[in-house]
């Protein structure tokens, strides 16, 4: 077997000696010393594949939790201006960070909310319907939660959702979609299409989407166009400002290990992050910081002229401090170093299930890694259910999704190839 460190190309063997092998040549393991990892209830350490659910706890994030309680305990309401990191602009530390993922200038993110918060506050803005132009375009499967946010959206403005809900399906027995078919339903319903909301990689199967493609037409066709970040940020390398998209949202909790429910992330384009005079729903925490404590003597709402001006509340600090490690750790490193092993664990998980399978499973991520990210949806012939409970029952962790796929993400920044190798020994011996 030879690995090739530097171009990234390594042919693999079934042997648990390549596994070893691709974990000595990994210049990113000691990321995993950064994490907590579950013990099974025998005291072994699980095989942690749910990281695209809820990644794992960042060691430091106890600390920096813990420091936030010392300061609420020790300075109380003065913590806003005189604590280790002052509670008053505690989401501004997360900019630069947060930029750096998602491909973004700072002044274009912010952190609050949560996912489906924000993909609502940012349709206000920017899901503007005419009676002529009202319809939403997405991807299909969408997560329920979009699916809500967007029918109760329509609603909101007084259509229908059985005429102004364009889902973009697969074809015929197939599991993903063709950039081409999601562009020509752009180019035919493109004058009625006020907003194309699609995901960066797809919940369900992987997919990870030609964003910039996308957009590009989108925008051609004089549509907005959003992004549901959840599994990508944090997963695939993002240029939201290059590719124009008017704004992004995304979870702190999944690849980007900031804790369970914790705080999202919202990207808005610089074109719309300036525009102090764009319509939304606004809070104090939007308002000009120099302005905020003058409270009932300056009424006015005057917007931060950033994608902090879309802020309604003071941040959740208790919340947010977790992600404060967890965003240390990428910090670290860069998004290309990880795409690059992320890859060639994705890849190894391939390759081992494909040889080693048995013709038990489908794989129906794309099989171009340029178009997926960590996970692999793997759909299971035989009884899914019965393999699932056999994974678990060998603590070995992903999901399940109905009605027989399992999702399995090897995430770059803590799992090893050898827990490529013996998750697959697991799932080829279990029964179903
Ligand atoms: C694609 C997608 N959209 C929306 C959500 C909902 O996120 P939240 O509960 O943070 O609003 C999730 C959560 O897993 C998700 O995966």
């Amino acid at each position: 077997m030879h690995v090739d460190r530097d171009s990234g190309s390594c042919e693999y063997s079934v042997d648990r000696s390549c596994a070893l092998r691709l974990d000595e040549a990994d210049g990113l393991a000691f990321l995993r010393e950064r994490f907590c990892f579950p013990k099974a209830a025998d005291g072994s350490q699980v095989i942690y594949f749910a990281g695209n659910s809820l990644g794992l706890q960042p060691k430091a994030a106890q600390r920096i939790v813990t420091e936030e309680l010392e300061d609420w305990a020790n300075l109380a309401v003065d913590a806003h201006f005189s604590a280790r990191r002052p509670w008053y602009n505690y989401h501004e530390q997360f900019r630069a960070s947060a930029a750096r993922l998602v491909g973004a200038s700072p002044h274009e993110v912010v952190l609050m909310n949560s996912l489906t918060t924000n993909l609502h506050l940012m349709m206000v803005s920017f899901y503007r319907p005419t009676t002529s132009r009202y319809k939403i375009l997405t991807d299909w499967p969408s997560f329920p939660s979009d699916i809500y946010a967007v029918e109760s959206q329509i609603r909101h403005h007084g259509f229908d959702p059985n005429d102004a809900f364009i889902k973009v399906k697969p074809r015929e027995g197939d599991h993903l979609l063709e950039t081409a078919d999601i562009e020509t339903l752009i180019e035919e319903h493109g004058s009625q299409i006020a907003l194309v909301l699609i995901a960066g990689v797809n919940y369900y199967t992987g997919q990870f989407y030609d964003i910039e493609s996308i957009a590009n037409c989108a925008r051609k066709n004089g549509c907005a166009v959003g992004v549901d970040l959840a599994h990508a940020a944090g997963n695939v390398p993002l240029h939201l400002h290059d590719w124009n998209v008017d704004f992004a949202a995304w979870c702190n909790y999944k690849y980007l290990n900031g804790g369970p429910g914790t705080v999202g992330g919202c990207f808005v384009h610089e074109r719309h992050a300036r525009d102090v005079n764009l319509p939304r729903f606004a809070g104090w925490w939007g308002n000009d910081p120099q302005q905020r404590f003058k409270m009932h003597m300056v009424p006015e709402f005057s917007a931060v002229p950033s994608a902090d001006g879309w802020q309604l509340s003071n941040p959740p600090i208790l919340a947010m401090a977790a992600i404060r490690a967890a965003y240390d750790v990428f910090d670290e490193t860069s998004m290309q170093a990880l795409r690059t092993k992320s890859k060639r664990l994705t890849g190894y998980l391939e390759y081992l299930i494909d040889t080693q399978g048995d013709g038990r499973f489908e794989i129906i991520t794309p099989r171009d890694p340029e178009q997926r990210g960590s996970q692999l949806s793997i759909l299971a012939k035989d009884d899914p259910r019965a393999l699932f409970q056999s994974l678990q029952d060998a603590h070995a962790v992903g999901d399940f999704r109905e009605p027989n796929v399992i999702r399995v993400a090897p995430v770059p920044s803590y799992n090893t190839f050898d827990d490529v190798w013996r998750f697959v020994q697991i799932l080829t011996r279990s029964g179903g």
